[in-house]
């Protein structure tokens, strides 16, 4: 049971290349969580070589705590929000967080918005006027969380379906790419 009137201090700083250990486990938390973990294809490697290489595809927040308040594995990295940018044509530069995430112990104290409010932080001071993402339809708590903080839900409100090509139909669709 979460104790949300305990306040917990906890700093929020840039993701760093040896971070990539940390977040790369908070992934598979989250992955877990969202009950699709055998879907998580990715290490710290190629976390490391995709967002701290020249042109990085994405960036990454952490939320770290005291040492007196590391978890009872050691950890002291307890959340992260990984976002990069996107475009509207119809609004212009947009910003899209990918994930979300705080440690069981960590939530509700403040982390996974002080996360959340960093990353729109970082959008608006480069002139977005979007922060967009995804959440699962049972996900009520987190569903609950973002429209308490004023986010609006797209599926309801313009009925988007959010797709992807992957694997076999991606790579069949780049075959039937024209020649240049
Ligand atoms: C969603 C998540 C990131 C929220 O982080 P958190 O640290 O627990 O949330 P916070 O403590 O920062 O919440 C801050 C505010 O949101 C409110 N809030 C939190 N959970 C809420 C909920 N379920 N319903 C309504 N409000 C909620 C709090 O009351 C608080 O409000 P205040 O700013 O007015 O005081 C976290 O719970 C989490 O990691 N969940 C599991 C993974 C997940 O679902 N990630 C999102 C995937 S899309």
């Amino acid at each position: 049971m979460v104790d949300t009137n305990f306040k917990m201090s906890f700093k929020v700083r840039a993701a760093k290349k040896e971070d990539c250990k940390d977040i790369s486990r908070m992934i598979m938390e989250l992955a877990v969580y969202e009950k699709m973990p055998d879907q998580v294809n990715i290490s710290h490697k190629e976390l490391e070589r995709d967002g701290f290489s020249p042109n990085p595809f994405y960036e990454c927040l952490i939320a770290e705590v005291s040492d007196e308040n590391k978890t009872k594995d050691g950890y002291t990295i307890v959340g992260y929000a990984l976002y990069f940018y996107t475009y509207s044509t119809w609004k212009g530069r947009s910003v899209f967080m990918e994930d979300l995430y705080v440690m069981p112990d960590f939530r509700g104290k403040g982390i996974g918005k002080g996360l959340m409010a960093k990353v729109a932080q970082i959008g608006v001071e480069k002139q977005c006027v979007r922060l967009q993402f995804s959440v699962l339809e049972w996900n009520k708590p987190s569903l609950d969380f973002y429209v308490a903080k004023g986010a609006e839900d797209l599926t309801a409100k313009e009925g988007w379906h959010f797709f992807r090509f992957d694997g076999q139909a991606l790579h069949q669709l780049a075959k039937e790419a024209p020649e240049d």
